[in-house]
């Protein structure tokens, strides 16, 4: 099929969701998509944040297949060798305190479950999350969002949900108490712009949640999984060396398998009972491989010490295109900001055929390309903006 008859067919035939770019892609490898007209396309947004060990990485398409010729799925209803592998895999990469891991299948669902485990453990209802953070569409998750207009969209809203000020202590002083179950954030708010805190930021809320008996819950659905250089932001120089008590992770942790999970220390794991959370897809065989072979893949490709001096490189390179003011973030989660707004660049790049994000912010641009991204291909993104 053609572009113009697979465009028809999807309007016609699926619901709205985003503001579709107009490609349709059809294989993929690396940092590079190709599209139904056969054009190649340089994916500097890692297929939406997903696709941390590039497009169908081998390594992971083999383990899929082998998985699959074996068996495609069991629920949690019974034990599995590459469950058991995958979790203590994801459990030995996390910071100290992390003992265990609960599987889910996407990102706003990981959230959900940490905010209720965080109510199970505290015997507490109230949630403190942040302005320009955003957590996922389901009602809970949807609730804990003050981006924009998502609360909105979220209507009736879950109760017990209040708001602080990303980056100022003060502001969660004043609603942190006795009534609270947890304080749930982005690390690194990515959809607001790429916005940063600094260490002694988190070193406080850590300080905070200690002192009121509140669980803290990372939410590193985009920061987890090695994109900042770290496998996660908890427990990094980033973090001021503080960990969360629960890391909530989807999008880069199974490379395109739809899968999400919560690490959580052994406070919050010891109050989960049997029957207490459940999911029928979560931890399936299928997924579990693609969890297993996506961080081995980063492993042994060296992704992390990849996407580090990748972030240098392209800061430097960064400083020959005069409208850049800043660039926000790190590793390969990184917001530029421009003096004026980006959209018209954003198109321009896709016109030059590479995919980058925007951002709530309308002046940054994202980027969040695959871990394996190379300097040559950094190097066609500042031929484009110059
Ligand atoms: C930080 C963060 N949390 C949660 C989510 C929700 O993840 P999902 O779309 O897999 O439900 C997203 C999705 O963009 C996200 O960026």
């Amino acid at each position: 099929m053609n572009f113009n008859e697979i465009e028809n067919l999807e309007e016609q035939f699926q619901v709205a969701t985003y503001a579709k770019m107009n490609i349709a892609v059809e294989t993929g490898k690396g940092c590079w998509v190709e599209t139904s007209e056969g054009e190649k396309y340089l994916d500097l947004y890692g297929g939406h944040a997903v696709c941390a060990t590039g497009h169908s990485h081998p390594h992971v398409v083999r383990a899929i297949r082998e998985q699959a010729e074996k068996v495609l799925f069991y629920s949690n209803l019974v034990y599995s060798e590459i469950r058991a592998k995958a979790a203590k895999k994801l459990v030995g990469i996390a910071p100290e305190s992390i003992t265990k891991a609960f599987f889910c299948n996407s990102g706003t669902e990981a959230n959900e479950n940490a905010m209720r485990m965080a109510r199970f453990a505290t015997k507490r209802e109230k949630v403190i999350t942040f302005s320009g953070g955003f957590h996922g569409r389901s009602a809970d998750s949807i609730s804990a969002t003050f981006l924009g207009n998502y609360r909105n969209l979220g209507k009736p809203n879950v109760p017990g949900h209040v708001c602080a000020e990303f980056g100022n202590l003060e502001s969660v002083r004043e609603l942190a108490d006795r009534e609270t179950a947890a304080i749930m954030l982005e690390p690194i708010q990515s959809m607001a712009g790429v916005t940063e805190a600094s260490p002694e930021f988190f070193r406080g809320l850590r300080e905070i949640c200690n002192e009121h008996n509140i669980v803290l819950i990372f939410d590193e659905v985009q920061t987890g999984i090695g994109r900042t250089g770290n496998w996660f932001f908890s427990g990094s120089e980033l973090a001021g060396y503080i960990e969360a008590d629960i890391i909530t992770l989807a999008k880069s942790l199974g490379s395109g398998v739809p899968v999400g999970a919560c690490l959580v220390n052994d406070c919050v794991a010891e109050v989960i009972k049997i029957n207490d959370l459940g999911t029928t897809f979560g931890g399936g065989m299928l997924a579990m491989a693609a969890v297993g072979a996506t961080l081995e893949a980063i492993e042994a490709d060296k992704m992390r010490e990849n996407i580090t001096e990748i972030e240098t490189y392209l800061r430097e390179r960064l400083k020959e295109i005069e409208e850049v003011v800043e660039v926000h973030g790190k590793g390969g989660l990184l917001g530029i900001e421009f003096s004026e707004n980006c959209k018209p660049i954003h198109q321009k790049l896709l016109e030059n055929k590479i995919i980058t994000g925007t951002s709530s912010n309308p002046k940054v641009l994202r980027l969040l390309p695959p871990l394996c991204v190379k300097k040559e291909e950094i190097d066609l993104l500042i031929a484009a903006l110059i």
